[in-house]
C-alpha cells in the first residue's frame, strides 16, 4: 500500500495588494510610490507625522479617490482605474474606521438602525433578518440592547466607535482600515477598543491596516509598519524590530515623540526631537533644490 499523497495546504494569496501608488494634487505629491501587500488576518501599521500622506493613501485603498499612478487589488479584483462608482462597489471588502464616526450616522436613526442600513442595500434577507444580524453585530463588538436602542449623539467616543465598527462589519469585509481610529479616546478607552479589534482579528482573519500617528498604539495592535514621511515609505518591517531599532532618523524622531511620564526625560527627548527635527530639514532642502520660479513658501 502506498501512502495517500499528502493534500497541500491551500495556499491563501494576499487579501489586499498595493503597488507604486501615487496621488498628486496638482503638482504637490502627498503620496509617492508607496506599495504593501497585506494577508488575511495580518495587521499592518502605517505611521508618519501629521501630513506624511497616511490619509491620503487610506482613501485611495477605500476607492474614495483614484490615485495618480498605480494600482489597488483587493481580493484579487483591481479597484482603481475604474469610474468612482466601480471603483466603490469593488472596494467594498474593505471598510474604513475614521477617528470620529459622529458625523458618519444618521442622527435620526438608532444605532441599531444605523448598523442595519449597510445590510439593508447590500445583503439579502428580510428587514427582521437584519435586525437580527443588526444586534448580533452589536454583540459581537460588546454594546448593549439599550445602546443598540440609542440615537448616536447618547452614545460615548468609544461606544460610538464600537458602532461604527459594527456597522464596518456588517457586509463581512476582508480588510477594515482604521484612520487614527483610536487618536480620540481616553486612554483605558483606546485600550478597550484596541482588545475589541485584537479579539476580532483572531475570531474572524480579518486584516487592518492601522494608520496612526501614535507608534505605542501601533506597538499593540500591529505586526509590521511602514513608516511614512513626506509620501514616501522611509522605513518597513516587523513593528517590534523597527521600534526597537529604529535605521531611519525619522523613525527615531517619530519615537523620540512619544510622551514620557518622566518630566527630565521627556526635556531631554524634546530636545532630540529639535534637533532631528533641524538636522532633517536640512537635509530636506540639499536633497530637493526649489524648482525654477515657483517661490518655496
Ligand atoms: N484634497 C487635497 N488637495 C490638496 N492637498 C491635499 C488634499 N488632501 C491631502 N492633501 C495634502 O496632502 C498631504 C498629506 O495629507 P494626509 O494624507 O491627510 O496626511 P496625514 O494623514 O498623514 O496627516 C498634506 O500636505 C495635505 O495638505
Ligand atoms: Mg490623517
Amino acid at each position: 500500500m502506498t501512502e495517500p499523497e499528502p493534500v497541500p495546504e491551500p495556499v491563501p494569496g494576499p487579501v489586499l495588494e498595493v503597488a507604486s501608488l501615487v496621488k498628486r494634487f496638482g503638482t504637490f505629491t502627498a503620496v509617492d510610490d508607496v506599495g504593501f501587500t497585506l494577508m488575511p488576518g495580518a495587521s499592518l501599521g502605517i505611521v508618519g507625522e501629521s501630513g506624511s500622506g497616511k490619509t491620503t493613501t487610506a482613501r485611495v485603498l477605500a476607492g474614495l479617490e483614484e490615485p495618480t499612478s498605480g494600482t489597488v487589488t483587493l481580493a484579487g479584483e483591481t479597484v482603481t482605474g475604474r469610474s468612482r462608482r466601480d471603483r466603490l462597489r469593488r472596494a467594498r471588502l474593505l471598510q474604513m474606521i475614521f477617528q470620529d464616526p459622529y458625523g458618519s450616522f444618521d442622527p435620526r436613526q438608532t444605532i441599531a438602525e444605523s448598523v442595519a442600513e449597510p445590510l439593508r442595500l447590500h445583503a439579502p434577507g428580510s428587514r427582521k433578518q437584519h435586525r437580527a444580524r443588526a444586534a448580533e453585530l452589536l454583540d459581537q463588538v460588546g454594546l448593549s440592547r439599550r445602546a443598540g436602542q440609542s440615537p448616536p449623539r447618547d452614545l460615548s467616543g468609544g461606544q460610538r466607535q464600537r458602532a461604527a465598527i459594527a456597522r464596518a462589519l456588517a457586509v463581512r469585509p476582508r480588510v477594515l482600515v482604521l484612520d487614527e481610529a483610536v487618536a480620540a479616546l481616553d486612554v483605558s478607552i483606546q485600550a478597550q477598543i484596541l482588545t475589541l479589534l485584537e479579539e476580532l482579528r483572531a475570531g474572524t482573519g480579518i486584516a487592518y491596516v492601522f494608520v496612526s500617528h501614535d507608534l505605542g498604539v501601533v506597538r499593540h495592535i500591529t505586526d509590521e509598519v511602514l513608516v511614512m514621511r513626506h509620501g514616501r515609505v522611509v522605513e518597513r518591517g516587523a513593528t517590534e524590530h523597527v521600534l526597537r531599532t529604529p535605521r531611519h532618523p525619522y523613525t527615531r524622531l517619530l519615537l523620540d515623540s512619544i510622551p514620557s511620564p518622566d518630566w527630565d526625560l521627556d526635556r531631554v527627548a524634546r530636545d532630540r526631537v529639535a534637533r532631528d527635527r533641524r538636522a532633517l530639514d536640512l537635509a530636506d532642502r540639499q536633497a530637493t533644490p526649489a524648482p525654477k520660479g515657483e517661490t518655496t513658501c
